[in-house]
């Protein structure tokens, strides 16, 4: 009982069995072990380190492996992404993507809400660009009912090239307006809008009532008699033209077309030879010629050299539409139009509808 008695816990006190110079010793003894382990520990330290670096080095090494096959591996389905849009672009169908002939859904941002358009299916010069709509492509901020500005040009804002590249690292930075009508809903406009500083602006107009530039033309006297052909009109629109603009014009009172006579000018001529265009060379065109547009886009879209010369595109394709009812260009429908623009962009021609 006695012996049950002393080895039953509750009754057990280990400071009963130690004495203080045996607790000397035992701190001293517990000091020399810490130690020794903590410094034995530091060496093995070293060793787990090296070995924990190695490791973490060669798994490192292992994952940049992996993320550069990744990248690769990206960057062969980007190539394949983009031979794939190459392909399923490859025809005049594909960049006839449009809205027409679909029902409208009844909530279209685009045609409700926004002014612009979505983007194609099919990319240009490796750019997005704006879907083709048939349907309200004539003066669309007014069909849509956004406005009622008539030269309203919104919509093609946002899909300006020069928005997409610096097109002023080109020495020769150039504006072709053909059928530069009032001076100021066109060259102006462009002057105003396009994010390029253009050196160079060349404007026909074959109207000399809609546009025309007294000989010697120059700011003090453009501005000082307003009632001569017109000036008033354009003085109150146009507000000022600094002088260093108006040197850099040149106005033509010619057709743009495709032969040379007293009142016409072959335009791809003057492109490659009088004016000597490069593609290296930033190169703006707008046309909107009454119908003479269609002979000059057919020889363009036929020479490989054009879509290298002209950087961008704005055309008023000429057509039978049941919003202008223009007789005089009933034998081309909106088909037509729709079909040469989708063509234009085949061929490398970043183009537009202006209307
Ligand atoms: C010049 O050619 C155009 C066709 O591009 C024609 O309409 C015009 O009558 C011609 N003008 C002259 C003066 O021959
Ligand atoms: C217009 O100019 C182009 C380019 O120089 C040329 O190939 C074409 O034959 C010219 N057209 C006519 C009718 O001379």
């Amino acid at each position: 009982m006695a012996l049950l008695k002393r080895s039953s816990p509750s009754s057990f006190s280990p400071v009963r069995y130690i004495s203080l110079p045996g607790l000397v010793i035992w701190v001293m003894v517990t000091y020399i072990a810490v130690d020794l382990g903590m410094h034995l520990s530091s060496s093995e330290h070293g060793r787990v380190h090296k070995q924990v670096m190695k490791e973490l080095q060669s798994s490192l090494a292992s994952r940049f492996a992996e993320k550069a096959a990744a990248e690769d591996e990206s960057k062969l389905l980007r190539l394949d992404g983009e031979e794939d849009e190459a392909a399923r672009c490859n025809s005049v169908e594909a960049h006839m993507d449009v809205f027409e002939g679909q029902a409208r859904k009844p909530q279209d941002p685009w045609n409700q809400l926004k002014w612009g358009l979505p983007p194609a299916d099919c990319r240009v010069k490796g750019h997005l660009i704006e879907r083709l709509d048939p349907l309200n492509n004539y003066r669309r901020g007014v069909a849509l009912g956004f406005t009622t500005d008539l030269d309203d040009k919104t919509q093609i804002e946002h899909w300006f090239l020069g928005t997409k590249e610096d097109l002023n690292q080109a020495r020769r930075r150039v504006f072709i307006d053909l059928g530069a009508n009032y001076f100021t809903s066109s060259v102006m406009w462009f002057m105003h809008r396009y994010p390029c500083d253009f050196t160079e602006v060349h404007a026909f107009e074959a109207d000399p009532t809609l546009f025309k530039f007294p000989p010697g033309w120059d700011e003090e006297r453009n501005w000082v008699e307003p009632e001569r052909h017109g000036w008033a009109k354009i003085k109150s629109r146009a507000g000022h033209v600094p002088s260093w603009l108006l040197s850099r014009i040149r106005y033509y009172n010619k057709f743009a077309g495709v032969i040379d006579n007293a009142s016409s000018v072959n335009i791809t001529r003057f492109m490659k030879h009088e004016l000597k265009l490069k593609p290296e060379d930033t190169v703006i065109v707008k046309m909107d010629i009454e119908g003479a547009e269609w002979p000059i886009l057919r020889e363009w879209i036929q020479d490989p050299d054009m879509p290298k010369l002209v950087d961008e595109l704005f055309v008023e394709l000429h057509y039978w539409h049941p919003d202008n009812n223009w007789e005089s260009v009933k034998q081309w429908t909106r088909e037509d139009a729709t079909r040469m623009l989708a063509d234009l962009r085949l061929k490398g021609f970043y183009a537009h509808y202006w209307d």
